[in-house]
């Protein structure tokens, strides 16, 4: 047996402007518990920690908008923000908050060590200042064109469309957030972190050393960043909410909050370890530590390039194993904002759904932004609960806990000789602690959460198929082994469902008597069985309920009132549709030759993942395509499919191959492709116009 492993998992610290919402949980919180509960179950030695972010500029604004002390704002938000994520079964091990004085200790020596080793330069040089407010400029009270992607409302320090992070000084036709004022520049001294020194180290710690484990969407920005070329960031702010800098000439000034935010992480494990008499230092100083840091990709540069860059300057801290960000989850079709409370906050959430947090949890899980920006509707929430939860999951415990009671009053029987199918089905069984692994350790929480509900919708099926309602009638022996095996897929349910339904797995462990801890994970097969014969499990309970239309419509409604409130309008972007494209000519439209065509051939394109070379008649011909979709298709699966191809397209050689034209595709909303399709049987050759 391996020696458990020690994982540090971090959650990105939310600011504490305001309360949390379905985007936190699905972008950061629920992934990581997935993960940490997930270790924990393996026997992993696991310590999960957040905090609340409570420096940084949006804290000050809140306050002057509300009209009271930043103090006032964090300590209001801090405790709902708490409340909300214990809630949730979000399961930190610790939740600490950077007003915290082990904190403001912890970043003061972490800056005076970097400061007294010579790993800043020192710098005077001119900031942006707003005279009538008598104040620098820094971050979030400044606003101007990012001089990357040309968004015009990027902050002075981080662009939130294209997520480049730069020195406010970069910001085109720069405004203060404040006044309105075009600032003025005004000398200041700060300490900056020569970020470009790390640049090299950087490239090759991450690009080349972590270029198979970490996401792409990660690597790529990291990339683009490297190949823009780091420059040296200021972590100093002239600001007075925030932690004091701690060096000769640092009166009035203040750490930036990007700057101490992370090191919150280690104090936050510092007060766990006071709390519980542990040592903090193997969770951050080990090489055997697995450190990981969830985040959303707003915050892919600071935990990839620039708090690595701190880690490395103070020289006695491991770094980060991995940084598996998500993407943004939209709010149907809106990208969701604090603001413009457009959100569905966790808090009211359990006000209307009490006791569903699995649910959530669920559907988050089950459309999590891994890959790209997604979308929540209520229609889906609604439908994921009423189709998959309660028709799958649910039908088959309930069924298997009613029927064991009726039979044998409640205690497991003892199974007689097994059928082929059951043979097969614990075999399955067995398989799944190792499938939904695999997805978890790869950090695919979609895919591992489809593998659980398949694993009930093998126990469905098994039960629809045997009939042991029907059965019972002429074989009361066979029925005790049916429902045995049943049984088993009911208890590995109960275990393998922690992770991303605690609620549930909880209740159901409770009603089948099972003791999560005797049995870990993986322990499933036929020689160990889960629920012995002989073990009684207690009265049945339904473990989820259906939702109505109507609750779905107070919800809608509800929205629909934040949307007229707010003049929002449907925004194609964030609803996953890509921005229209110039506007062309009649005449550059009828240049194209689109046909109707139908595949006769298909084979892989050796050495490719991608590419499939069709054979296509389209009337005319018949012609190879080199098509894109293997990803998407199995050759065998489209023979004889009437497909829509570009037929003019100037010939291309892909792969040693000359495609003569394209079939036109559609991406699905679960990342596949699928054809464009006539409605009709349409001649092979027949013109789309
Ligand atoms: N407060 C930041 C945000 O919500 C995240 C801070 S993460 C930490 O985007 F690393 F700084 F802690
Ligand atoms: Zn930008």
């Amino acid at each position: 047996m391996n020696t458990p492993k020690r994982y540090t998992i971090t959650a990105a610290l939310p600011y504490t402007n305001g309360p949390v919402h379905i985007g936190h949980l699905a972008g950061v919180y629920v992934p990581a518990d997935i993960y940490a509960r997930y270790q924990r179950l393996q026997g992993s030695d696991v310590l999960y920690i957040c905090g609340s972010d409570e420096h940084g500029v949006p804290i000050t604004i809140k306050a002057k908008k509300e009209g009271i002390s930043p103090q006032q704002v964090v300590d209001k938000y801090h405790e709902m923000i708490k409340k909300s994520f214990a809630e949730f079964g979000i399961s930190f091990d610790n939740y600490s908050r950077t007003t915290a004085k082990i904190h403001h200790d912890t970043a003061s020596e972490f800056f005076k060590k970097l400061y007294e080793d010579g790993k800043f330069i020192e710098e005077t040089n001119e900031q942006l200042y707003d005279a009538e407010a008598n104040q620098f400029l820094a971050d979030r009270f400044v606003v101007g064109t990012c001089p990357k992607c040309g968004f015009e409302e990027s902050y002075g320090d981080q662009c939130e469309n294209c997520g480049t992070s730069h020195n406010a000084t970069d910001l085109i036709n720069p405004k203060s957030a404040i006044t309105g004022n075009t600032p003025t520049l005004k000398e200041t001294k700060h300490w900056f972190l020569p970020l470009d020194q790390y640049q090299d180290w950087l490239r090759t710690w991450i690009v080349e050393g972590h270029a198979n484990d970490w996401k792409p969407n990660v690597l790529g920005q990291v990339k683009s960043w490297l190949d823009d070329g780091l420059r040296p960031r200021a972590v100093t702010r002239d600001l007075d909410w925030g932690i004091p800098v701690p060096v000769e000439g640092g009166e009035g000034k203040v750490l930036y909050v990007w700057f101490d935010a992370p090191i919150g992480y280690i104090s936050s494990t510092k007060e766990w370890a006071e709390r519980t008499g542990k040592d903090w230092e193997p969770y951050w100083k080990d090489e055997d530590t697995k450190l990981l840091h969830f985040i959303g990709k707003d915050n892919i540069v600071f935990h990839c390039i620039i708090f690595p860059s701190m880690l490395k300057a103070e020289g006695s801290y491991i770094l980060p194993e991995n940084v598996p960000a998500n993407e943004f989850l939209n709010l149907e079709g809106n990208k969701l904002s604090t603001s413009k409370n457009w959100a569905v906050w966790l808090h009211e959430y359990l006000e209307d759904f009490p006791g569903k947090q699995d649910v959530l949890r669920y559907t988050l899980t089950a459309n999590a932004p891994e890959t790209k920006d997604n979308d929540f509707t209520w229609k889906d929430f609604q439908a994921r609960n009423n189709n998959e939860l309660v028709a799958i999951f649910g039908n088959f415990i309930n069924r298997v806990a009613v029927l064991t009671h009726k039979y044998y009053d409640g205690i497991v029987p003892s199974p007689n000789a097994f059928s082929e199918v059951d043979e097969d089905t614990l075999m399955l069984l067995k398989k799944y602690p190792q499938i939904i692994s695999k997805s978890i350790e790869r950090y695919r929480f979609r895919e591992a959460q489809n593998e659980l509900m398949n694993l009930a919708r093998m126990g469905n099926k098994y039960l629809a198929d045997e009939e042991p309602w029907k059965v019972i009638k002429q074989d009361e022996e066979r029925v005790k082994t049916i429902m045995f095996v049943a049984l088993q897929i009911a208890t590995a349910l109960s275990i393998l469902s922690e992770p991303f339904l605690p609620f549930t797995s909880n209740k159901l462990k409770d009603m089948l008597g099972v003791n999560s801890s005797e049995m870990l994970w993986g322990n499933v097969s036929k020689e160990n069985v889960l629920l012995k014969p002989g073990h009684q499990i207690n009265k049945a309970e339904l473990l989820f309920a259906k939702i109505e239309d109507v609750e779905i419509q107070v919800q809608l409604d509800k929205l629909a009132a934040s949307k007229k409130a707010n003049k929002l309008e449907n925004n194609p972007e964030a609803s996953g549709v890509e921005p229209l494209k110039e506007t062309i000519e009649f005449d550059d439209f009828t240049k194209l030759d689109i046909r109707i065509g139908t595949i006769l051939e298909a084979v892989k394109v050796a050495k490719t993942k991608k590419l499939l070379q069709l054979k296509v008649d389209v009337g005319i011909d018949v012609r190879t395509i080199v098509s894109g979709i293997a990803q998407s298709f199995s050759p065998e699966d489209i023979i004889g499919k009437q497909v829509t191809v570009l037929t003019n397209l100037a010939p291309r050689t892909i792969r040693g191959v000359e495609s003569q034209g394209m079939i036109l595709m559609c991406d699905t909303p679960d990342g596949k492709l699928a054809f464009v399709e006539p409605d009709a049987k349409i001649v092979n050759g027949g013109r789309i116009s």
